[in-house]
């Protein structure tokens, strides 16, 4: 007897099959991961669980206690005990922590929401699962690791008896990833089914009982964890094998391409803090370097500030190309030739609503520098070519870009700046809910870029990804530079001494 079943799910949008009859069932307390390719259909599996796509929408069955489901939307499966955390965080950023958490079920007497009692609860909630959040800070003003966890203590207000979670620890310190996990391993001992999607596949094989394999809207198998192994799901993802992801070419390195003195950067809240400290480094053309560190550490302030993007205050001397470059804006750094790859694809990188022609060219551009910074028609750019090249997948280069899978969506991110051909390129986390046969796509293309004389600066939190990549690896630990490694020096354990500022 199964707590839920699945049976032969069919899911079509105009022109994609996203789901081709497929079933899938959970046990109580039973953890079960869903891995696949992206755009295999994971998520619309889930959104089809959940309500978000109702019933009428979609063929085939849910049943949940053995009663056939037909929910009209989120409320309804919520009410049937499904609980799911989007993979794109859905919390309001105007709204504090604790209004955002209790959402359309604030506590309230009379009709007037009680806010002491509202706090109170929040609070409550997010102290029981070891989180450190002001439950009355607005959200928008929190990095999105802590959304992330904020999310994670929505879904966990309700009480599921059916957990979804949509690669939740995307933007999760290391820390955090064992926090969510102690609170998993919780609910598992009181009889909540997980079903959990993610592309780390250490996460999927810690708690996994059963992982079950999507490819192309259908599903390849369904194992007991016990019985695979990583190169198996992989491949059974993949539909090959997958061999080394980081061939390294050798290239030879040009001129200094970026040159950064004395960067320092303060919180927005906490004018007098300092996230970054009198940080300098420069980077030539051919090199990719590598900025390590733990989540916090400073890294994507220390991208936005030198690429005008930072709200809060910030100082610091830069030179392109041997010259002083005055930046205060992000058109002004596009100007300078420089790309950003950022880590929250919804902030600064991509327009939900545009196209994928049109995130990847001028009007995606003109969103962020506020200007045309490159006066190439847009017929001119052949935005297919990223598109093939990065193995995006969509009908055609006309698709809403918010219909596209999450690792999709990060890829025309990675496509728009590509085809601006920066000259030097900043990479927030770039392959974040990639899968890997994409990942290998990608550092493919990072590769080339660097041979072909690009400055790139890469920010990770996947230590393989940053050796595997870097010619050099500077480490940084609560905004101080506390390591630098040529490659050959960089092992896993001296930068992670480094960024545990253990060096
Ligand atoms: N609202 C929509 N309209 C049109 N097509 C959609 C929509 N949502 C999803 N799709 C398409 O359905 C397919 C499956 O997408 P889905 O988001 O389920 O993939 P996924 O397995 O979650 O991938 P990822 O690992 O990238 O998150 C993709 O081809 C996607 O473009
Ligand atoms: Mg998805």
């Amino acid at each position: 007897m199964s707590l839920l079943e699945m049976r032969e799910i069919v899911k079509e949008f105009p022109g994609v099959k996203a789901l081709d009859g497929v079933s899938f069932t959970l046990g109580a307390g039973e953890f079960h991961s869903l891995v696949g390719e992206n755009g295999a259909g994971k998520s619309t599996l889930m959104k089809v669980l959940s309500g978000v796509y109702p019933h009428g929408s979609y063929e085939g069955d849910i049943l949940i206690d053995n009663t056939v489901r037909s929910f009209r939307g989120i409320r309804d499966s919520e009410a049937a005990g499904v609980s799911i955390i989007f993979q794109e965080l859905s919390l309001v950023k105007e709204l504090t922590v604790g209004e955002n958490i209790f959402l359309g079920k604030e506590p309230s007497r009379f009709g007037v929401i009680n806010w002491t009692e509202l706090y109170h609860k929040a609070s409550h909630l997010l102290r029981d699962l070891n989180l450190d959040i002001d439950p009355r800070v607005i959200v928008g003003n929190l990095g999105i690791g802590q959304q992330q966890l904020v999310e994670i203590a929505k879904a966990l207000s309700k009480d599921a008896r059916i957990l979804v979670l949509d690669e939740p620890t995307a933007a999760l310190t290391e820390s955090e990833v064992e926090t969510l996990f102690t609170i998993l391993e919780k609910l598992k001992s009181r009889g909540v089914g997980m079903i959990y999607i993610s592309h780390k596949l250490d996460e999927v094989f810690r708690m996994s009982d059963r992982i079950s394999v999507l490819r192309d809207g259908r599903t390849v198998g369904t194992h007991s964890a016990a019985e695979l192994t990583k190169d198996k799901v992989i491949a059974a993802m993949v539909g090959r094998e997958v061999g080394d992801i980081f061939p390294k070419p050798e290239h030879e390195f040009g001129e200094t391409a970026l040159d950064v003195r004395g960067l320092n950067v303060y919180s927005i809240d906490r004018p007098d803090k300092a996230l970054v400290e009198n940080v300098s480094f420069a980077v030539r053309k051919g090199e990719v370097l590598g900025i390590a560190g733990l989540m916090g550490a400073g890294r994507s302030e220390l991208l936005m500030a030198i690429f005008g993007a930072w709200k809060g205050k910030f100082s610091r001397e830069i030179s392109v190309d041997g010259s002083i470059a005055a930046i205060s804006s992000p058109a002004d750094a596009i100007a300078h030739g420089i790309g950003f790859v950022t880590e929250d694809r919804k902030r600064f990188g991509l327009i939900l609503e545009q196209t994928i022609l049109d995130n990847m060219t001028l009007a995606g551009l003109k969103s962020i520098s506020g200007r045309y910074v490159c006066n190439r028609t847009r017929e001119s750019i052949a935005a297919a070519g990223p598109m093939k090249s990065l193995r995006i997948k969509a009908n055609s280069p006309l698709t809403i870009a918010g219909t596209l899978s999450g690792g999709n969506q990060q890829k025309v991110v990675l496509g728009k700046w590509l085809l601006t051909h920066p000259k030097i390129l900043f990479l927030d986390e770039p392959t974040r809910g990639i899968d890997v046969g994409a990942k290998q796509e990608i550092y493919a293309e990072i590769n080339r870029l660097a041979k072909e004389g690009m400055a790139i600066v890469l920010v990770s939190s996947e230590l393989p990804e940053v050796l595997g990549l870097s010619d050099r690896v500077m480490v940084l630990h609560e905004g101080r530079v506390t390591g630098e490694f040529t490659r050959s020096e960089a092992t896993p354990e001296k930068v992670m001494a480094a960024a545990t500022g253990s060096y």
